[in-house]
């Protein structure tokens, strides 16, 4: 390079880092600035009667109007999502509305039950002993008076896919200083639309009776890959043992449990400086990281109709099995990041049928046609 465009490039370079080191001690004061005051929303209605007439109508039953799409033939992964277990299930805990810096926000916090998983496995879920994948919800709604409020997307939801593991004796919603509702507060505020954390995914820590894990349960990746290689042990037919398969139902709920709550909690109950949404949540971008991201490439595979965008962050092995072999081949071995899957020995048996069965669950680019043309 010449010495002046090395000049030009190091200038370029030096006014990059102090720009972005500006906007993170920014952004961390204006995050100070946000929290003001809080107050509780009002349980009952103080519309006037044709006012909540109104509110009815434009808040009819959005489910309504989606069915479940017949295009493509249905995978295992559709039939496991879209199977009613009865399960399904929320309780509102907490509504307020939250002033921040930019404006009025609606916080809706409740525990939401996904599903009942692997009914028949001897396993449970340590913090209840029992089999439902239950999660802390929080939806973040920007109110008209917001400073980033659009009605253009009114319609339209952001859900973040997190993680957290399920505590024992929890007695309320986590205070909102979690990884995740941190994250999705700043969507809502940056993006004006609802903005939906939805955490314990997966569910854990969980013990299984074959798995001996010392003291501790399993979670996270350790989870995914026990799950896997017992998919493999049991003939590659129990499909939704595969744990990418209970992620991906729950962030699918979760749009429908934030739908219905918005509905409940937002239409007639609310004071009328805050009317009735516009429309019904129609919309949805599913993100999230790694295994997260790997879930919100799921939702959008198999509910295609209400996933608008995808934002999977770090996820990197789509043509997952090619793309194992060329990793190995490209670094000499697994990063420590495998080594819950190669602990588990799937890494020995990439090219196995049955693991090439689970990659049609697992690996997103099986999908690619239903993503690309939706
Ligand atoms: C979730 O919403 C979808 C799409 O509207 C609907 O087909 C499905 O029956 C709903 N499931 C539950 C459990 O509410
Ligand atoms: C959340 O719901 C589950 C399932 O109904 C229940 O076991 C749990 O105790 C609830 N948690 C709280 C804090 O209410
Ligand atoms: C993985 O394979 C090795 C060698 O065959 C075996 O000793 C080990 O028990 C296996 N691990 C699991 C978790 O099955």
């Amino acid at each position: 390079m010449g010495s002046r465009l090395r000049l030009i490039w190091d200038i370029f370079i030096a006014a990059a880092i102090v720009g972005i080191t500006s906007y993170i001690i920014y952004d961390a004061i204006a995050d100070n600035e946000e929290k003001t005051t809080t107050t509780a929303m009002p349980t009952t209605t103080t519309l006037s009667d044709s006012d909540y007439a109104d509110s009815i109508k434009v808040c009819t039953n959005p489910h309504e109007k989606l069915e479940h799409p017949e295009k493509y033939p249905e995978s295992p992964l559709d039939e496991y999502v879209w199977r009613d277990d009865g399960a399904f299930n929320f309780e509102v805990m907490s509504n307020e509305v939250v002033s921040t810096a930019n404006g009025d926000m609606q916080v809706i916090k409740a525990n939401f039950t996904s599903q009942l998983w692997l009914p028949d496995e001897d396993w449970h879920l340590e913090a209840t002993g029992n089999k439902y994948w239950i999660h802390w919800l929080t939806i973040f709604v920007p109110l008209p008076d917001h400073k980033y409020y659009d009605e253009r997307l009114v319609n339209t939801a952001a859900l973040l896919v997190e993680g957290g593991s399920n505590k024992k004796g929890e007695t309320g919603p986590p205070d909102g200083t979690t990884l995740g509702t941190f994250l999705g507060k700043r969507f809502a505020s940056f993006s004006g639309a609802v903005s939906i954390s939805l955490e314990q995914i997966p569910n854990g820590r969980m013990r299984f009776k074959d798995w001996n894990n010392g003291n501790s349960g399993l979670g996270g990746d350790d989870l995914i890959g026990y799950t896997w290689r017992r998919f493999l042990e049991t003939g590659g037919t129990e499909h939704e043992r595969l744990l990418l398969m209970p992620m991906a139902k729950a962030a699918v709920l979760a749009f429908n449990a934030t739908s219905d709550i918005l509905q409940q909690e937002q239409c007639g109950r609310i004071g009328s400086k805050h009317p009735c949404r516009k429309a019904p949540l129609e919309k949805y971008m599913p993100w999230g990281y790694s295994k997260r991201g790997w879930t919100a490439w799921l939702t959008a595979a198999v509910d295609y109709k209400r996933v608008a965008a995808v934002n999977p962050i770090v996820l990197s092995f789509l043509n997952m099995i090619p793309n194992f072999h060329h990793y190995w081949r490209a670094f000499g071995g697994w990063s420590f990041a495998m080594a819950p899957y190669y602990k588990q020995n799937i890494t020995k048996t990439l090219d196995d049928p049955l693991n090439i069965e689970a990659a049609k669950i697992l690996d997103p680019y099986t999908f690619k046609g239903v993503v690309v043309e939706n």
